[in-house]
């Protein structure tokens, strides 16, 4: 539909610089720069070099998504800029081009939460999310269970992580076996010659006097690292398949495990995976397993939008402009530790009397400009 607010998104939190565009809950540009291979080297993300290769790659990027949606930067009825969380210098490369085009076009700017935009990104696969919405967001840097009865302006968590993220175990395990960086998908194939029995490691935080919706890795980490480093001391080759598929196996058990049960205690009958973890196979089959028999639909973008990438950010912008939601204003920070519950992020000196509809854009004052 033509009356449906086509917008533009910019994600630079971590190592991708991703530019998606949008009309409504249609994708029409999915453009992803990654600078992993820059990091690879030094086994994890170098903040530096990250906001480097964004400020390189981004006006690249911004043509090429607007090549191929097929549309022009006027036509665009805004701009959605990942505000928080992640890396301070990489947001502040992603928010300070959101602002330079909005202004230069015309156009509002949405300062909006990557952890919301993780889920809201499900509505370009499947369709509008139902209210409220079950999430389980996992990542790289985030591991929580969020009850969304309003993915535009109200995510509560039930539960998240007390130690490592999911994603966080997954590389440093396969930092132990000596796969490579990013962990997750290195394990994810590993795995698939593998034997998920072959080790029982600990699952968790599942004991019956353990907080229900939390999560846990750490302990599980150590497991993995102390049984590979004795079998090295025994000079025994490891099992590099057994112990991906074993380690897989336990997180992705307790994930799903509690993602069902906080599904029937909230007596909601579907579950929305969403993260860079939500890319592994083995965790998308056994979702769907016992989603099924627990009459639970499931839905999981397709693993491209599941990583990091512009098309989220653009999804959560065009549900913003759809509903009404104020626009930011031209301070709006780059906040590094931005909480889930803050989907958006309105900018400093917001008049709560003005922004509202997607045709309004903020006065700009040299005084505003830089916060
Ligand atoms: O959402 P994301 O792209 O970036 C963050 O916001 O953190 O997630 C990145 C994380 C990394 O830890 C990576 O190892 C993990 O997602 N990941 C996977 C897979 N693909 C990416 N973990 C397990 N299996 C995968 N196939
Ligand atoms: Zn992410």
């Amino acid at each position: 539909m033509a009356d449906e607010p086509l917008v533009l998104g910019i994600e630079t939190s971590c190592d991708e610089t991703g530019v998606g565009i949008v009309r409504g809950h249609t994708l029409l540009a999915d453009a992803v720069a990654s600078s992993v291979d820059e990091h690879a080297r030094f086994g994890g993300v170098v903040p530096e070099v990250a906001s480097r290769a964004h400020l390189e790659a981004m006006v690249p990027t911004i043509q090429r998504a607007l090549k191929e949606a097929g549309v022009a930067a006027s036509d665009l009825d805004g701009i959605a800029v990942t505000a928080g969380p992640g890396l301070a210098g990489a947001l502040l490369v992603g928010v300070s081009a959101a602002k330079a085009y909005a202004y230069a076009l015309g156009k509002p700017l949405y300062g909006v939460n990557h952890l919301a935009s993780h889920i809201c990104v499900d509505q370009l696969e499947h369709g509008p999310l139902p209210e409220p919405t079950m999430a389980l967001l996992v990542s790289g840097g985030h591991s929580s269970l969020l009850l969304a009865p309003d993915i535009t302006g109200d995510v509560r968590p039930l539960g998240s992580t007390i130690d490592d993220a999911a994603g966080e175990a997954f590389d440093k395990v396969a930092r132990v076996l000596g796969l490579g960086f990013p962990g997750g998908p290195a394990i994810d194939r590993a795995a698939r010659e593998g034997d998920p029995a072959a080790i029982r490691f600990p699952r968790g935080l599942t004991g019956s006097r353990d907080p229900i919706y939390d999560f846990s890795f750490s302990g599980l980490k150590t497991a993995v690292a102390r049984w590979i480093e004795s079998k090295r001391r025994e000079g025994v080759e490891v099992p590099v398949a057994d112990v991906s598929a074993s380690f897989q196996e336990a997180v992705v058990d307790v994930l799903t495990r509690k993602a069902i049960r906080a599904c029937k205690d909230n007596g909601v009958d579907h579950l929305m995976i969403g993260g860079g973890v939500a890319a592994n196979t083995r965790l998308r089959s056994l979702a769907q397993e016992r989603c099924e028999d627990a009459g639970i639909l499931l839905r999981v973008p397709r693993p491209k939008l599941c990583t990091d990438n512009g098309a989220m950010v653009a999804a959560l912008g065009a549900e913003m402009v759809a509903r009404g939601r104020p626009s930011s204003t031209w301070d709006l920070p780059a906040d590094s530790s931005l909480q889930v519950t803050d989907v958006s992020v309105p900018g400093h000196t917001h008049d709560h009397g003005h922004g509202h509809g997607h045709d309004h854009v903020h006065e700009l004052s040299k005084d505003n400009l830089y916060s």
